[in-house]
């Protein structure tokens, strides 16, 4: 089982990416060279392919474009190389990997991951090493959403709580995720660019290849025992169904939820 090849075909985040981005082109702040820019969290790459790579246009000299699960970034290399990018096999929370990459980088994008890191100083800390002074990073994350919802339930279920450990899956941002995103950044040495905060819907057109990939993103999904896997995406399934308004047939949600853009600079 893998669905690399089914989020590679979803429009939804790519759709969304393109318009946050764009909506903030003129706080971006490029180098007057060609820039070594990195992306955490490529996925299966056609995010950086079609919407990345052009959005940062005649600015880069090199894209490294990295995600920590090997399926993720096989299919990356295999169905959306081009002349420029780089997928590398790397974990951002990783030390060793982190030490490799610091200083590097011009601009670091981060698009849909933060959230899927539990430990969000560290995430913060690690891009901040691996930014070269005056570097800036780009990242859209989600606090409250129906996958999170979900894995929160699970959580609490005995019956897949046997097999998986009690533990945070998601960032937790607080009641109030500007304020405290904001504060973050600034105590590890950012200066803010852009720190906003709304609650955004989008329109899922076919909701199983959506959230099916989401939930394979899971760190502890090796212990749920193979015969049960299926039974465990239908779980998840259900309840972000249930978590969201259906619209029309086949399988068509409207899907609500928290999201933070940050643009932020690395204090020289
Ligand atoms: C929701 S997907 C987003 C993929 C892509 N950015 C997009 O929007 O289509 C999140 C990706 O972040 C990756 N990721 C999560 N934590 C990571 C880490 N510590 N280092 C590198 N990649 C990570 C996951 O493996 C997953 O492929």
């Amino acid at each position: 089982m893998d669905y690399s090849d089914m989020w590679c075909k979803t429009t939804a985040s790519k759709n969304l990416a393109s318009a946050i981005l764009n909506k903030h082109r003129d706080s971006f702040k490029w180098k007057n060279y060609k820039e070594n820019i990195l992306e955490i969290g490529c996925g299966d790459g056609s995010l950086t392919k079609t919407v990345l790579y052009s959005f940062i246009g005649d600015h880069v000299q090199e894209l490294v474009a990295i995600d920590k699960l090997d399926y993720m970034c096989n299919y990356a290399k295999a169905n959306n190389a081009m002349e420029g990018i780089e997928y590398r096999f790397k974990d951002a929370m990783d030390a060793d990997h982190v030490e490799e990459m610091k200083g590097q980088f011009d601009h670091i994008f981060a698009i849909f991951v933060a959230h899927w890191i539990p430990d969000t100083k560290l995430f913060f800390e690690n891009i901040h090493k691996m930014l070269k002074p005056d570097g800036q990073v780009f990242m859209v994350f989600l606090d409250d959403n129906v996958v999170k919802t979900s894995f929160n339930k699970q959580m609490m279920e005995k019956s897949w709580a046997k097999y998986t450990p009690i533990k945070q899956v998601f960032g937790e941002y607080t009641e109030n995720p500007e304020q405290y995103i904001n504060d973050l950044l600034q105590k590890i040495g950012f200066e803010i660019d852009v720190c906003e905060h709304e609650i955004a819907s989008v329109v899922i057109e076919n909701f199983a290849d959506f959230i099916k990939p989401l939930i394979q993103m899971y760190d502890d999904l090796h212990l749920i025992p193979s015969e049960l896997q299926e039974e465990f995406f239908q779980y998840h399934l259900k309840n972000c169904r249930e978590a969201c308004t259906y619209l029309r047939e086949p399988d068509v949600y409207l899907q609500t939820y928290g999201q933070t853009v940050v643009l932020a600079t690395k204090s020289v």
